[in-house]
């Protein structure tokens, strides 16, 4: 029997409603015990997490791990690391490779390769993801596809959504949208306001994103099928979305971090790691998204982690592909910009990046229950730190946030029982530096 037992920390579990300091006992990679207080055996490894929060492994449903074809810039194996080292637990894999993942054995190939975490793909809509024809959807979901998604590009015709909305529903998979109208962002690379304006750059209006979503949602409406709308970026995206769930329409969508630290203002600085589609929009915007988090109209926090070679990114602004790594970055800046400020508690904050993701997708994951596959995410929510490049495990560094102060950091990840992510690994020997913390500076608003 393999028993792990984290021992002293503060479990939150939304799917049973539990914010309470509870030890929480892992027999053969399963949920066995939780109590006040469990004696471990001899044989039993145990994690210290006095002062640490323990929930249920974080759930990123968008990720791009590139293989196949993008070798280089990630593989399924280097992002599952990246996700461990994040405290991600389970990610859903998008099918815009090289060859785009459109077939059952794109979709075996992805579930059967080497990954420490568990990796969901997700098939792509149409063949080759050029809009015109209908993937297999059955048999991608026979395969093991948890959803269906163009992502990288919109599915232009509407009538083709249509009827992918409508297998859908036939085989009980959700459809993930990326929801643009190529007439209007056209060549843009940047939000369409004074910022663009000022830095000279081809703008890409909030409309853009809109005009789609509000479609979609006609559709989903007509459909009855279950949409997602995968990154949403503005104000009026959310707004649709609020209206949509009022009116009982099976929507759900997700929004990632940049879209809550970052505005098109930070663009003029034309860092190339702040090019990503949909792009930064305004501070307005970013209010919005902050109101929809907390009031329940997003239903998840994902990554959209999207590795670029530094070489592709160290062009002009325009020339530089959209983009940026997020596995890693998730918690902390989740805990940063929206926990610490007061704007989501705690338990909403894992929701959105376990809970809920994880039955969106109807995936066993996002739950600390007795019984439960024992995934879990420790983190200290009072270390304070900065990111730096080489800090990260994804093969490629594209983040925006290198050199950003954040408070939270991932100790250890739990994947099926396995410990597949301790903090001590990056620094054999040396023992964390407790001359970085500064628990008395801010202290977590829950
Ligand atoms: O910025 C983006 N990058 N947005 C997308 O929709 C695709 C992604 C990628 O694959 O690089």
């Amino acid at each position: 029997m393999r028993k792990l037992l984290i021992k002293g920390g503060r479990l939150i579990d939304p799917d049973t409603r539990t914010d309470e300091h509870l030890d929480l006992l892992i027999v053969d990679g399963v949920v066995a015990e939780r109590a006040p207080e469990l004696t471990p055996d001899d044989d039993t490894r145990v994690i210290e997490a006095a002062g640490a929060i323990v929930t249920p492994g974080l759930v990123d449903m968008h990720v791009h791990l590139r293989e196949p074809g993008r070798e280089d810039e990630e593989t399924i194996e280097s992002g599952s690391r990246a996700a461990a080292h994040g405290g991600v637990t389970a990610v859903a894999a998008m099918p815009n490779t090289e060859p785009a993942i459109d077939t059952a054995s794109w979709v075996e190939f992805v579930r059967n390769r080497e990954s420490q975490i568990m990796v969901y793909p997700i098939a792509a809509i149409t063949k080759d993801r050029a809009g015109e024809t209908l993937t297999e959807m059955a048999e991608l979901a026979a395969a093991g596809a948890v959803a269906f998604s163009d992502d990288g590009s919109p599915v232009v015709n509407p009538s083709i959504m249509r009827r992918a909305l409508e297998y859908s529903t036939m085989v009980g998979l959700p459809i993930i949208s990326h929801c643009e109208e190529l007439g209007l962002s056209g060549r843009g690379v940047m939000h369409e306001g004074l910022a663009s304006t000022m830095a000279g750059l081809r703008p890409i209006p909030a409309a853009a994103e809109e005009i789609a979503v509000a479609r979609d949602i006609i559709l989903a409406k007509m459909t009855g099928a279950n949409l997602h709308i995968a990154h949403v970026s503005t104000e009026g995206s959310v707004e649709l979305v609020r209206r949509a769930k009022d009116d009982g329409i099976a929507v759900t969508c997700e929004t990632c971090p940049h879209y809550f630290t970052l505005t098109d203002d930070d663009v003029r600085s034309y860092d190339t790691h702040l090019k990503v589609n949909p792009p930064l929009r305004s501070a307005s915007d970013l209010a919005a998204i902050k109101v929809g988090l907390a009031d329940g109209t997003i239903d998840a926090i994902s990554s959209d982690h999207a590795p670029h070679s530094l070489e592709e990114k160290q062009v002009e602004f325009d020339a530089a592909p959209p983009g940026m790594t997020g596995l890693e970055t998730l918690l902390p800046l989740t805990l940063t910009q929206l926990v610490q400020p007061g704007t989501i508690t705690l338990e909403r904050a894992v929701e959105l990046m376990s809970t809920d993701p994880a039955s969106i997708l109807r995936i066993p994951h996002g739950s600390l229950a007795v019984g439960a596959p024992a995934d879990v995410t420790v983190f200290d929510p009072d270390w304070a730190w900065e990111i730096t490049e080489d800090w990260f495990v994804s093969k490629s560094k594209n983040s925006p946030f290198t050199g950003r102060k954040v408070r939270g950091r991932v100790t250890h990840t739990v994947s099926r029982g396995e410990v597949v992510f301790e903090e001590t690994d990056l620094n054999e020997g040396d023992a964390r530096d407790e001359g970085e913390r500064e628990p008395d500076v801010l202290s977590v608003h829950v």
